[in-house]
């Protein structure tokens, strides 16, 4: 199915998603849908101290144990963004008019509905581009999406960000609005963070929107429980790491012998998770031809989880050319929402 084939056939029931639906595999996307060369892994295993790459928590697994992390009553998050878009969707709707909304990892999507039907009650055509690593979790959620909007068009992207928003085609719609929602952004460093919008600028017209979602600094006794609840699903997902590169590495990391560490470094503004090693031991990954030295106690960073404040975001922002035109927040000032604008 061509773009422009699934824009001009004529929609009239639920019963033609197959019509509405274009999921194209980006060129280069074979290196990181399937098992990826792991230099990455050999890299941050053989550092001191020791980090893995976040993308590694999820394989099927992971994604499961993420979703259930998004319903734990610790984890504020998911739902206090989903709070503001509730309330906020019309009124982001309404700022940038009819658009494509792009979705980087756009997961199972169901945020993404809050802001569908804002612009279908306003009677604007729908154009959603998801963009993710997961072919799966893609090609699942948008039959689920079509089955539900009936006028909706989807042409999901498999494969990173970076490919993504380098080969997107010029939008059919009068604007673009990116979305980076979920505040995936803490995961990355602030010069990451640079990076990452200049990718972002590349990819809109002047005038043409970025919606981002960013979890807000707040006392330490919130954010540590989010990250350590109590029924240890973030434990889970924290440990499933090393099942994920057994898996994928032929490894022998046995995950009793590690466990979950989460605290908020107050200095850095970011929650940091790690793996402690339970006894001095030494972990084989066969396909990498690695062998890797663990003392007692030592630790390997999984993730950091930044943590933003308005002003300096929208700082950065503003410096790489993103104008923030408004910004939403929840009455505890947890979780902000930002919409900025691609400035001349
Ligand atoms: C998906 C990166 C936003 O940092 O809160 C949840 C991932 N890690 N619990 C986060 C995560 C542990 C999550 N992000």
């Amino acid at each position: 199915m061509s773009i422009s084939k699934a824009v001009t056939s004529k929609i009239t029931s639920p019963e033609n998603i197959e019509e509405r639906l274009q999921i194209q595999r980006l060129l280069g996307a074979t290196k990181i849908v399937v098992p990826s060369a792991g230099s990455d892994v050999v890299k941050g295993l053989t550092q001191t101290p020791k980090s893995l790459p976040p993308c590694y928590f999820y394989d099927d697994r992971g994604s499961e144990l993420f979703e259930q992390i998004c319903d734990l009553p610790e984890y504020y998050l998911t739902r206090t963004e989903t709070t503001i878009l509730q309330q906020y969707a019309g009124e982001i709707a309404k700022i940038t008019g009819a658009c494509e909304l792009v979705e980087l990892g756009s997961g199972s999507s169901s945020k993404t509905r809050i802001l569908l039907d804002a612009y279908q009650q306003l009677g604007y055509p729908l154009h959603y581009l998801p963009i993710d690593v997961s072919t799966g979790i893609l090609e699942s959620s948008a039959k689920q999406l079509l089955s539900d909007y009936p006028l909706l068009q989807v042409h999901a992207l498999a494969g990173t960000y970076e490919l993504a928003l380098a080969q997107l085609l010029p939008t059919q719609l009068p604007s673009r609005m990116i979305c980076f929602i979920g505040s995936s952004l803490g995961n990355l460093t602030a010069g990451e963070c640079d990076v990452f919008f200049s990718q972002i600028t590349e990819a809109l017209q002047v005038g043409e929107y970025f919606l981002l979602g960013i979890d807000l600094r707040k006392p330490k006794q919130i954010l540590e429980p989010a990250y350590n609840d109590n029924q240890g699903v973030t434990a889970a997902f924290n440990l499933n790491m090393l099942e994920h590169l057994n898996q994928r590495f032929e490894g022998n990391f046995d995950t009793t012998q590690f466990e979950h560490w989460a605290f908020y470094n107050e200095s850095e503004y970011q929650i940091e998770m790690h793996l402690r090693s339970l006894r001095s031991q030494i972990v084989e990954l066969h396909a990498l031809n690695l062998k890797i030295n663990f003392a007692l106690g030592e630790t390997i960073l999984t993730e950091i989880s930044r943590k933003f404040d308005f002003n300096t975001i929208k700082q950065q922002l503003t410096a790489q050319g993103l104008l923030p035109i408004h910004v939403w927040t929840d009455p505890n000032q947890w979780f902000g929402l930002l919409l900025t604008q691609l400035q001349a």
